[in-house]
């Protein structure tokens, strides 16, 4: 019987997790492939003496790329450099990859799909959206029949886990993200989680996905969980909300909004729930209405369990492609509108010496708003929610406020 030989590119915390959840599950794997699979190559610079896979380890690219036998190939290497260069090649020749590399697919998944399907093989990337929820495969697979008019999520797990242990724990946000690299959910360079890049490039892949158009990082705004104080996160709790960094998408009239940023979400909204490294994911379609996707977004274990998915499934579908897998490349973002012309809800927090006095202008400015109490609310402090109106309607009160208060946050509402 023939063996489908795999080759896995990086053995960081997802490659060394999806060797070992191999043969851990390897029985399980074969069954439901129907095909016996063994692992042949590791590809690493790194040398990795005792390891149980020593046999596996290259440092040959070119040896994986010119061994026939090696049908399957999972890019966990990062980057879109080398990772660019290498899984070009490899689809080129035939060899199917998968891959947990959210950057590469960000910028460059529409044509790595376009060149896998020219060369009959596949590109696969369940693992690069939510850690090992099943999300890729739901949107273009089970929810093929709607037209998608949402896209709501919790994406990052380094943050969110930062933002829970803030808030239950009280402790601080550099212990916090300590904690998170120990753990392996944190980027190389964290700063990639915590100023919303990670969580932005997974959402241009939903939305790529889901719409059929590249959605490039660029199109989308973005900004991190940095500027978030513990007294933001007080106000808003008083209201009913938690603070969350939140990757959306709408469908209006005039074209596709797509943001990254902090959001207060209701406690009636399940998103509000979502806690530590955990993601959740919300797809509204025309026909099937709000589905929830939850899981672990991040961590070795997570991860690898949607790569070894990727690989049975790449391994059933030798010389087959996935025609719902793909999206077209685009060269401008006309199908884009900008955020701040869409209407939304924002949390205000001001400080003046004579706070309380300012309520008849910003009821003035506003309409009717929620002012929001807080138990340690210093006297010369202003909290309040706002209606729904244009964004740019907002910073234009915003700025008049300005003349008479220093507006201190504003963080708007999902
Ligand atoms: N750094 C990422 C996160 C890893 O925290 O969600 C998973 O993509």
């Amino acid at each position: 019987m023939k063996v489908s030989k795999i080759a896995v590119m990086g053995f960081g915390v997802v490659g060394s997790g999806t060797v070992e959840l191999f043969y851990k599950n390897k029985d399980i794997i074969e069954k439901r492939s129907g095909r016996k699979m063994d692992i042949k190559y590791i590809l690493d610079l790194r040398e990795f003496p005792g390891s149980p896979f020593a046999d596996k380890m290259t440092d040959s690219f070119d040896e994986i790329l010119n061994d026939p036998e090696v049908t399957v190939v999972a890019e966990l290497m990062g980057g879109k450099t080398f990772a660019y260069d290498y899984t070009k090649r490899l689809l080129q020749s035939g060899k199917s990859v998968v891959t947990s590399n959210k950057e590469l697919v960000a910028y460059h998944g529409a044509e790595l799909i376009k060149i896998a399907k020219e060369n009959k093989c596949n590109y696969f990337f369940e693992a690069s959206v939510g850690g090992g929820i099943p999300i890729i495969r739901p949107l273009h697979q089970c929810l093929a029949a709607n037209r998608i008019e949402r896209i709501a999520g919790i994406l990052n797990g380094t943050t969110n886990y930062i933002l829970t242990k803030m808030i239950y724990d009280q402790i601080s946000f550099d212990q916090a993200l300590a904690d998170a690299q120990r753990l392996g959910y944190a980027e190389r360079d964290p700063s990639a989680d915590i100023d919303g890049a990670d969580a932005c490039r997974k959402l241009c892949i939903l939305g790529s996905l889901a719409f059929g158009k590249q959605i490039y990082p660029e199109y989308v705004h973005c900004s991190g969980i940095r500027n978030i104080a513990l007294e933001d996160v007080e106000y808003v709790a008083n209201a009913g909300y938690a603070v969350k960094l939140i990757g959306l998408i709408d469908k209006t009239e005039n074209g596709l909004v797509a943001t990254v940023c902090p959001r207060l979400v209701s406690v009636n909204n399940p998103l509000s729930g979502v806690n530590d490294v955990f993601n959740a994911i919300m797809i509204r379609g025309d026909s099937v209405g709000d589905t929830l996707f939850y899981g672990r977004g991040a961590g070795k274990e997570a991860t690898a369990s949607a790569v070894v998915a990727d690989i049975i499934d790449a391994v059933k579908h030798e010389n087959a492609d996935i025609a719902s897998l793909t999206w077209e490349d685009s060269t401008d973002r006309s199908f884009m509108v900008p955020y701040k012309s869409a209407n939304v809800r924002v949390y205000v927090r001001v400080s003046s010496h004579e706070a309380d006095s300012l309520k008849g202008l910003i009821t003035t400015l506003f309409g009717y708003v929620d002012f929001i109490p807080r138990k340690q609310r210093t006297e010369n402090e202003l909290a309040f929610i706002t209606p729904s109106i244009e964004e740019y309607q907002i910073d234009r009160k915003l700025a008049l406020l300005s003349e008479h208060a220093e507006v201190r946050r504003k963080i708007r509402l999902l």
